[in-house]
């Protein structure tokens, strides 16, 4: 059976830039943006035309730079809003614009001030908007993660019938469990009449640390694009992470699913990123931490050391790591000692890597971690002790 193709929308450049203290000048968007598409992101979101003449400047280079990728504006239901991002997307090769408004009760009533019948209309003419100057238009339905479902299928139908080709179902608040999200997506897919000619999409934020999982559940159940950043950066506690939605596909066949993403370039994209925006990376972040394929206990070194298969369920090179770490520490044992002093070219014999040992557990109580020059220290003078 043929296997479904989830586009992979990147969203760094808008939600990921709506971190505090990330702003990046267009030099800089346009460097992130070359690498996105060189990594096979299907759809790059550039920026919020309408929200500053620099995130304007910053969407109208990256649509002229970019010619394999789509490039997406995001505009609220805003007449504004939808021209000027219009505009600034008017030399893409594929342009989309973004559009939507808030759906859920708590949106409607208390920040729009607003009735659902009226959102319904801002909705259809957003599009209708959008329509009127590019083809590819996505709608949000913001807070969808808490939108009542079937107010929520009546909105996505009338957006459908006015011409959108995507719908963006984002738990914009991170508050949806895994189940009740695809459950979500399902009854969507189940209720909206024409919903099987345009792309659902997820969005979810991070809030509970569910992104992840909540994305995964979207495509179980029908999505198929998924919103996601690089880092997981976003607003509060961020989006979901590019990188895990991507390996999740790969490493598990039996979701049927793939993607565009040249696996191999992950790593070093987060490093750019995490460099431009200044953002460093949790060691212990999945995929992309410095930590992902370090071992630094001794029963999983010398695991890895004879099969790295048994604690490693991804071959570092697959995201561009040209191998995994042995950290030598106070937890480590003889297999990594000797594993590692292999690696500096010092061949140590069973007896010689037992007083090695000994002398090496010493420093490392002192120490967090022993590199290489503690080790080579560490040998030299248990051989010259011997040796006297
Ligand atoms: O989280 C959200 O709802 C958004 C929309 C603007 C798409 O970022
Ligand atoms: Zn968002």
């Amino acid at each position: 059976m043929d296997k479904d193709v989830i586009h992979i929308f990147d969203t760094t450049l808008r939600d990921g830039e709506q971190v505090p203290g990330c702003k990046l000048n267009t030099r800089e968007k346009l460097e992130i943006a070359a690498q996105l598409e060189a990594l096979g992101v299907d759809i790059i979101e550039a920026g919020f035309p309408v929200s500053s003449p620099g995130d304007f400047e910053s969407v109208r280079a990256i649509a002229q730079l970019v010619k394999n990728a789509t490039v997406c504006g995001l505009s609220r239901a805003i007449p504004k809003d939808i021209e000027t991002a219009a505009a600034a997307l008017s030399q893409a090769v594929r342009p989309r614009i973004h559009t939507g408004i808030g759906t859920s009760d708590l949106h409607i009533f208390h920040k729009l001030n607003s009735s659902r019948d009226q959102i319904k209309e801002r909705a259809v003419a957003a599009v209708k908007l959008a329509k009127s100057f590019v083809e590819d238009v996505e709608f949000y339905a913001e807070d969808a993660g808490r939108t009542d479902n079937a107010y929520l299928a009546e909105v996505l139908e009338a957006v459908i019938k006015a011409g959108a080709t995507v719908l963006n179902i984002p738990d914009t608040t991170g508050y949806c469990l895994p189940d009740e999200y695809g459950a979500k997506i399902r009854y969507l897919k189940e209720h909206v009449r024409g919903i099987d000619r345009v792309i659902i999409s997820t969005h979810c934020h991070n809030d509970l640390g569910l992104a992840t999982a909540n994305s995964i559940a979207g495509v179980q159940n029908g999505a198929r694009q998924i919103e996601c950043t690089i880092n997981g950066l976003g607003e509060r506690a961020g989006n979901t992470a590019l990188e895990e939605v991507v390996m999740i596909m790969r490493q598990h066949p039996g979701l049927n699913c793939t993607n565009n993403i040249n696996t191999q370039m992950l790593t070093g994209v987060s490093k750019l990123v995490s460099d431009r925006m200044g953002m460093p990376v949790q060691p212990n972040k999945a995929i992309v931490g410095a930590n992902a394929f370090a071992h630094s206990s001794g029963i999983h070194q010398d695991g890895v050391i004879k099969k790295r298969e048994t604690y490693e369920i991804i071959n570092p090179l697959d995201v561009g790591v040209d191998h995994s770490k042995i950290v030598l520490t106070a937890r480590s044992g003889r297999a990594a000692l000797a594993y590692r002093a292999k690696e500096i070219g010092f061949d140590l014999s069973k007896v010689e890597l037992d007083h090695i040992y000994q002398d090496f557990l010493l420093v490392a109580d002192q120490k967090k971690e022993v590199d290489n020059h503690d080790l080579e220290g560490i040998i030299t003078k248990s051989r010259k002790k011997v040796s006297v």
